[in-house]
């Protein structure tokens, strides 16, 4: 049975992986505004990725006979000021994730809950994984530049990492 500090740590977790999910979802709708087709399909996914990351969390909770709380979400921006600085924001929100997954694991290595500090294993690499993406994503927009045709190339850039994201996570689900 987990304890009630860490089942308290947790929902903080499902709480910020929802606003990830929405933050993304609000991304999506204003890539799509702005006909950035490809940014939006990669938020779309994105937004996907972060509420499997919130629902893996309560399936977790359950398995260990604590209480996943539905949380509040607070609304995300619906403006962007660029796409750059959109993916700025994205890359911020991942640094702040992760942060927060850093803290759970040592919770729960200092609780010696050590099936939480299991579970939260997946969550570490997750991470790294998606932090390495989102500083791509801005190098590639950085190389780009901000000629006159460089929102139609970092759309198409954009659109081709996400092709292989979802081929990586399809191969994965395989
Ligand atoms: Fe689930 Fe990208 O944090």
């Amino acid at each position: 049975m987990i304890s009630k500090e860490m089942e308290m740590a947790l929902n903080e977790q499902i709480e910020l992986e929802g606003y990830a999910s929405f933050l993304y979802l609000s991304m999506a709708s204003w890539c799509d505004k702005e006909g950035l087709e490809g940014c939006a399909r990669f938020m779309h996914r994105q937004s996907e990725e972060e509420k499997e990351h919130m629902l893996k969390i309560f399936h977790y909770l359950s398995e260990v006979d604590g209480f996943a709380l539905t949380p509040a979400i607070a609304q995300p921006p619906h403006e962007f000021e660029s796409v750059q600085s959109m993916f700025e924001q994205v890359y911020e929100h991942e640094q702040k994730v992760t942060n927060s997954i850093h803290g759970l694991v040592k919770k729960s290595y200092d609780n010696n809950d050590l099936t939480t500090w299991n579970f939260l294993q997946w969550y570490v690499e997750e991470q790294r994984e998606e932090e390495a993406l989102m500083r791509s994503i801005l190098d590639k927009i950085k190389l780009i530049g901000g000629g006159p045709q460089s929102l139609y190339y970092i759309d198409k850039e954009v659109d081709k990492i996400n092709a292989q994201a979802a081929k990586a996570e399809g191969e994965e689900a395989a």
